[in-house]
């Protein structure tokens, strides 16, 4: 991965695997597929103040769409989901500490879907 220009962090991010995983009933949970074709599954729980308390993902794709999900699920715990909306792909880029040229789509798969997650939950709370 080295060679590919991948940071250390990103590296690391990758090897360990953070916030891969499901959340048992979560409050929302959404998939979104890239016009790459990788896809992302963010589970968020989220407080009964808006709050969100936890997040975990899923994914079917490459190490920057791994490295963006456990960046933006590290990013957007303990934020509001009116902070959480304004999370984007710079935020992603300056966690990581960058992704190489070719990669740097990869966090707008993990930023769209979390802004879909949080669309899913809001559309649902106003439906009971
Ligand atoms: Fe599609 Fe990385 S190549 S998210």
């Amino acid at each position: 991965m080295k060679n590919a220009g991948y940071s250390e962090n990103v590296i690391e991010l990758y090897r360990d695997k953070v916030n891969v995983g499901v959340i048992e009933n979560p409050d929302v949970n959404l998939a979104h597929t890239g016009p790459c074709g990788d896809t992302m599954k963010i589970y968020l729980r989220i407080s009964d103040d808006d709050v969100v308390e936890d997040a975990k993902f899923q994914y079917l794709g490459c190490p920057g769409a791994a490295s963006s999900g456990s960046a933006i699920t590290r990013i957007v715990k303990h934020k509001t989901l009116e902070e959480a909306k304004k999370i984007n792909e710079q935020d992603i880029l300056q966690d990581l500490g960058g992704l190489p040229e070719s990669k740097l789509h990869c966090p707008t798969l993990a930023v769209t879907t979390l802004q879909k997650a949080i669309a899913k939950y809001k559309e649902r709370k106003r439906t009971p």
